[in-house]
């Protein structure tokens, strides 16, 4: 079975192409999508690509995730620097979380500096534009590679060394 990296998408983002273009660029969510595709394809992995406008879905996608991802890619949008509830959803996910954002949210507005996500992330990718998902992708097949590959039980693998 191939594994799967989960991408989950917050509000607005569906306007992608169209919504404040100087700002987000003109590629569209679909554009971002197949960006994932391709680039999960090339590292091994299937995509779940999922965007909600609201809150309480974007926690159930949380939900429905966290069983089936080997990692998470999580651009909550403008719920990043509100979200409680989407954080503590995140908390509660085994697999890594790569919080995700098109802009560079550090230089821009004040209130879009905090970030609910980033306490419960691996790592965070601002102002690549929708390069940030490839990195993210290529980051967690990264991981999950190394969490295969690493030792279950050192003292076991060290007595095999010295056998
Ligand atoms: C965003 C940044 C957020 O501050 C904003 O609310 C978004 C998009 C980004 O990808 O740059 O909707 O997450």
């Amino acid at each position: 079975m191939v594994p799967t990296i989960a991408v989950l998408n917050g509000p607005n983002l569906n306007l992608l192409g169209s919504r404040e273009p100087a700002l987000y660029g003109t590629a569209t969510l679909a554009d971002v999508r197949d960006l994932c595709r391709r680039t999960a394809a090339e590292v091994g992995y299937d995509v779940d690509f999922r965007q909600t406008n609201h809150e309480g879905e974007l926690v159930d996608f949380v939900h429905e995730v966290r069983e089936t991802a080997s990692g998470l890619v999580v651009n909550a949008a403008a719920y990043t620097h509100t979200s409680i509830a989407v954080r503590d959803a995140l908390a509660a996910v085994a697999a890594p979380v790569v919080e995700v954002h098109l802009t560079n949210v550090h230089a821009r507005d004040e209130f879009r500096r905090h970030s609910y996500v980033a306490g419960v992330a691996t790592a965070v990718i601002a102002g690549c534009g929708p390069a940030g998902y490839a990195f993210a992708i290529r980051h967690l097949a990264a991981l999950d590679a190394q969490t295969a590959g690493a030792p279950r039980m050192p003292e076991v693998d060290g007595a095999r060394q010295h056998a």
